[in-house]
């Protein structure tokens, strides 16, 4: 069949791929260890799911605004001031179907043809597709383990060309958990800010930080409005995935402009979502709290546990719920590269992961630790037998 170029230069994501594999042997049975998901494995708090019930019995089920009910957009904007200091109105903000969507809208809306996007890596799968969809290109900068995988300013820099029109920065990151430094954001915003290039700050994870680190906007600085776009998302912080509620707070025309879009393709962010994403924001939030600790405990038992493993690194992850170490020692002797050994690691020892070069970074796997301590410790159990028995076989 003959597709349009534009769907041909994109794939499935590969994390899909991976999952999809895995739900076969689930529905044969199969007791498996899963690090596969990207999302929390608590419930939706029950405030949430109530305000969605009462929005239903409301009769709150007709079309709304494109750009989501003014109470919502008010509130996304007030939230974020409370939590990070910025300073959005209404008309600076836009709901869309998860944060995935306001990326596309973003995107779509800002990239042409020839235009270069730089994407530092390791990074999260969907940001190239994206961008090839629009017809401009993708430019991947490789941050460094041995500094966590931070971004830093002087390697945005030295990407930087006559067509860079974007940066891309997710902070907390999916899949290395690193977090950007406050100084460093900083510094890269006004690398950003001298070359007029929109600098994408992507905040799915900012309320998951460990240790000393607190949540943070880049939005906070003041005067940074005219040259970035916050995409926001309610699917992690609040348990949300399947609400699908994210937002973008920009310069109005560029809302505008992802309004229009939005208008002739998904319209508005499904009616009863939105009530529930406005108790979101505006109840109380100990239950992100609680998760916050949970994922933290996690966080510890999962790095410690992988680090005990002959032959495995890994990098301390800052934020997020995700484990990104290096298992390039165990490659070779018929498994030539993580994707391999993510099938041979499915196959032999019903584990799931997901293989590094889904996120540009050959040699590494990504483990979600949204999931129990007990099936963390059965998982790392299976991962160091397999790493044991490959070695003795050797
Ligand atoms: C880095 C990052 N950004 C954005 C998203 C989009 O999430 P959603 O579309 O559910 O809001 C995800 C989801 O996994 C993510 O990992």
């Amino acid at each position: 069949m003959q597709l349009a170029a534009r769907v041909n230069r994109i794939s499935i994501s590969p994390t899909a791929a991976v999952l999809a594999a895995a739900e076969k042997l689930r529905a044969q049975g199969v007791d498996l260890a899963d690090f596969g998901p990207g999302e929390p494995d608590f419930p939706t708090p029950e405030n949430i799911q109530n305000a969605a019930i009462r929005a239903l019995h409301e009769g709150r089920t007709k079309y709304t605004p494109t750009a989501g009910i003014g109470p919502l957009r008010d509130a996304i904007c007030k939230w974020h001031t409370k939590q990070f200091g910025s300073a959005y109105s209404v008309p600076e903000c836009i709901v869309s179907v998860g944060g995935k969507h306001v990326l596309f809208n973003a995107f779509c809306s800002l990239l042409e043809t020839g235009d270069e996007v730089l994407i530092p890596a390791p990074y999260w799968v969907t940001y190239p597709d994206i961008v090839l969809f629009t017809g401009a290109t993708p430019v991947p900068i490789m941050t460094d383990p041995s500094d966590g995988f931070r971004l830093r300013a002087e390697q945005v820099a030295s990407a930087i060309t006559p067509r860079t029109k974007m940066l891309i920065v997710n902070s907390p990151s999916n899949p290395s958990g690193a977090v950007v430094p406050r100084d460093e954001f900083e510094k890269i915003y006004e690398v950003c800010r001298a070359k007029n290039i929109w600098l994408v700050t992507d905040e799915c994870y900012s309320h998951f930080v460990y240790g000393n680190e607190k949540p943070y906007s880049l939005a906070s600085v003041p005067g940074s409005k005219p040259n970035i776009i916050v995409a926001g998302s309610l699917s992690k912080t609040f348990a949300m995935t399947g609400w699908r509620v994210g937002y973008a707070l920009a310069p109005e025309p560029l809302v505008s402009a992802m309004t229009k879009l939005q208008s002739q393709s998904t319209s508005n962010v499904t009616s009863i979502a939105q009530y529930a994403a406005l108790e979101a924001l505006t109840g109380p939030m100990d239950t992100v709290a609680a998760m916050l600790a949970e994922y933290s405990r996690r966080r510890d038992r999962i790095v410690s546990g992988l680090r005990a493993i002959p032959g495995v690194t890994c990098v301390e992850p800052g934020g997020a719920f995700y484990a990104f170490p290096n298992v390039s020692a165990h490659l070779g002797n018929g498994i030539s590269d993580t994707t391999a050994l993510s099938k041979v690691l499915l196959e032999k020892q019903h584990l799931v992961v997901v293989p590094g070069e889904a996120f540009g970074t050959p040699g590494y796997l990504r483990l979600s630790y949204a999931t129990s301590i007990e099936r963390i410790e059965e998982g790392l159990r299976r991962l160091e037998k397999f790493f044991a028995m490959a070695e003795a076989a050797r």
